[in-house]
């Protein structure tokens, strides 16, 4: 039997731990800022498209606004002191950048560049969007997706080689676990 969650739980924790990413926008200026959103996920195959719940208050957003293209880009485990730090500051004190020393390239189809030292990267430009209290829910096209091929598989992660990085809440991050096979059942 399930127990109704008390008051002061968050509720979303029980779809954590959850796959981040860092999204790198072009803000006002001609600024570059990265932002880890583990609030995201693919929303359809045709077009190919992802969402990313993004807090009207960051500056993630106030860039978007400006240029409603980012880039969505897949950190590893071993990327998380540096997620929750991009995370722990905003780029309207600071430039991220400079600062981590974000190394970056050239994106083919959007402005905004990807982040080099990642394991995957994809273009999006806006395609829809909504707000939803506190959040803006952009919905990006993917125009390209970059991955480390060392890394991937015609399945996606090869687990035993690298692992992306979940958020579970605050500094806690995941990194995969065991994988679990399904059983098909005789008919
Ligand atoms: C792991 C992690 C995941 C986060 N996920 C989201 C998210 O999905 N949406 C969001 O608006 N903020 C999220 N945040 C908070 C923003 O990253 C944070 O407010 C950031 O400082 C905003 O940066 P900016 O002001 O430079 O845009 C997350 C933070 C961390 C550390």
């Amino acid at each position: 039997m399930l127990s109704r969650l008390e008051e002061g739980f968050k509720f979303y924790l029980v779809l954590h731990p959850s796959p981040t990413v860092v999204l790198i926008t072009l803000c006002p200026g001609g600024r570059v800022n990265a932002m880890p959103a583990s609030w995201n996920m693919p929303v359809s195959e045709e077009p190919p498209t992802v969402a990313v719940a993004v807090d009207r208050e960051t500056f993630t957003f106030h860039c978007l606004e400006h240029r409603r293209e980012a880039t969505i880009n897949v950190p590893h485990a071993g990327q998380a002191s540096l997620v929750y730090a991009l995370g722990s500051v905003s780029g309207r004190e600071v430039d991220k950048v400079a600062k981590f020393g974000l190394r970056l390239e050239e994106s083919h189809y959007v402005k905004p560049p990807r982040w080099a030292d990642a394991i995957a990267s994809m273009e999006g430009r806006l395609h829809a969007m909504m707000d939803v209290g506190e959040v803006r829910l952009y919905v990006f096209e993917v125009l390209a997706t970059y991955v480390r091929k060392d890394l991937y598989t015609r399945w996606g992660w090869d687990t035993s080689k690298v692992s992306p990085l979940l958020h579970g809440a605050g500094k806690t991050f995941y990194e995969v676990g065991k994988m679990v096979r399904a059983q098909v059942s005789p008919s």
